[in-house]
């Protein structure tokens, strides 16, 4: 037996960059990222963290779903760009929200995380381990992206979406998952660790003086502080989006044995509106039953598939009985869609 999505949950940092700010630091033009990328602005954190953002989205999806927290079983947290390593990050959403019956952990399957969590947690719902999971996507890319960048930081925004899921009988799932690690390359950014000194020189047997750990720190710093930024294959991650989700979609949709007309809506990963028109024309798929926000929040991984859910349910957009294929892509590379209905 699998679950539903009872509640959602999403938040948005006030702050915003518009394409016409960026003009000011980097040389590009509004019209050129709205032709190239459809991100008119994004969302950028001031005081809150990525960990803070989604214990807002998780706050405001059990406030929707109307469970109180000690229901939860699960919490799972999806991001690249979270300001804490340990404790994770869902444990940190566990703790100021009280889901104290909750275990935790987190994941990294960057733009196809939420899916990934997602599939989890349906996985985990069907062996009967739990019954009721809180899954999330919080990213605070504005940290690792190069804004020096005219070629990456176009694309990226700051949120958090949740959704929670609840095992229920009229419940439907199914997905298929793929990942290309010799496609590493085309999107990657170090975390730095590799670059910082150690604290002891194994040639000389000795531990290291300040004086040398500083000097190896800066060579460390100077060579290799670029990796620590987002650094992406622009072409390549587009060829791949614009070829492989649809092949991944139909894979999905033969395995079930139903057709691009029984489906009300592609919720898929807002990585641009040209990626998306691309994946619309394959499938052949009027973009009227692929939905976007891109617009106004640009690409914020993992978190932009449950922000578009947050946003559908709660315009009404979604309606109870829908059938949906929601499909994530991204670095690794990984791709994954997944069927539900509402
Ligand atoms: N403003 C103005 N000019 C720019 C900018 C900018 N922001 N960025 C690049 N250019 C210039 C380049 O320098 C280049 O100039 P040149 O011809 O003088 O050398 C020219 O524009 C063309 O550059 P390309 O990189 O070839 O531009 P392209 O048409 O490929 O568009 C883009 C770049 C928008 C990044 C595109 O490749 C794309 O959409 N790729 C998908 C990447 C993506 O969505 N990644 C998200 C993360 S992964 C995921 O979510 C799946």
């Amino acid at each position: 037996m699998f679950g539903k999505i009872i509640g959602t949950g999403s938040y948005i940092p006030r702050q915003f960059i518009t394409n016409e700010d960026l003009t000011n630091y980097i040389d590009t033009s509004d019209e050129w990222i709205t032709d190239r990328t459809g991100v008119k602005k994004r969302h950028i954190m001031k005081d809150e963290t990525t960990a803070d953002m989604a214990v807002e989205a998780a706050r405001k999806a059990v406030e929707q779903a109307g469970i109180h927290v000690n229901e939860i079983d699960m919490i799972i947290v999806s991001s690249v760009s979270s300001n804490v390593i340990l404790p994770n990050t869902a444990c940190y959403v566990q703790d100021k929200i009280g889901a104290v019956n909750a275990f935790c952990f987190d994941i990294n399957t960057a733009c196809t995380g939420f899916i990934m969590a997602y599939n989890t947690a349906q996985s985990y719902i069907d062996t009967g381990l739990i019954q009721t999971a809180l899954i999330i996507g919080a990213e605070g890319l504005s940290k690792i992206v190069d804004w020096s960048d005219r070629g990456t930081c176009i694309l990226f925004g700051d949120g958090a979406g949740a959704a929670i899921i609840k095992k229920d009988s009229e419940a439907v799932f199914d997905t298929v998952m793929h990942a290309d690690g010799s496609m590493g390359a085309a999107l990657t950014c170090d975390n730095g660790f590799a670059y910082r000194p150690r604290l002891i020189d194994e040639t000389e047997n000795k531990t290291m003086s300040q004086e040398e750990k500083n000097a190896q720190s800066q060579e460390g710093h100077l060579n290799q502080i670029q990796n620590t930024y987002v650094q992406m294959n622009g072409q390549e991650i587009f060829r791949f989006a614009v070829k492989q989700v649809p092949e991944c979609i139909q894979e999905l949709m033969k395995k079930m044995q139903i057709n691009k007309d029984e489906i009300d809506m592609f919720i898929l990963h807002q990585a641009n509106s040209r990626i998306l028109q691309g994946i619309a024309k394959r499938l052949k798929v009027s973009l009227e039953k692929i939905p976007m926000n891109v617009s106004e929040y640009g690409n914020t991984s993992s978190a932009c598939i449950p922000i578009l859910l947050d946003e559908l349910f709660r315009t009404g957009e979604l309606k109870e009985g829908d059938k949906i294929i929601m499909s994530g892509f991204g670095a690794g590379v990984t791709l994954a869609a997944t069927y539900l209905e509402v």
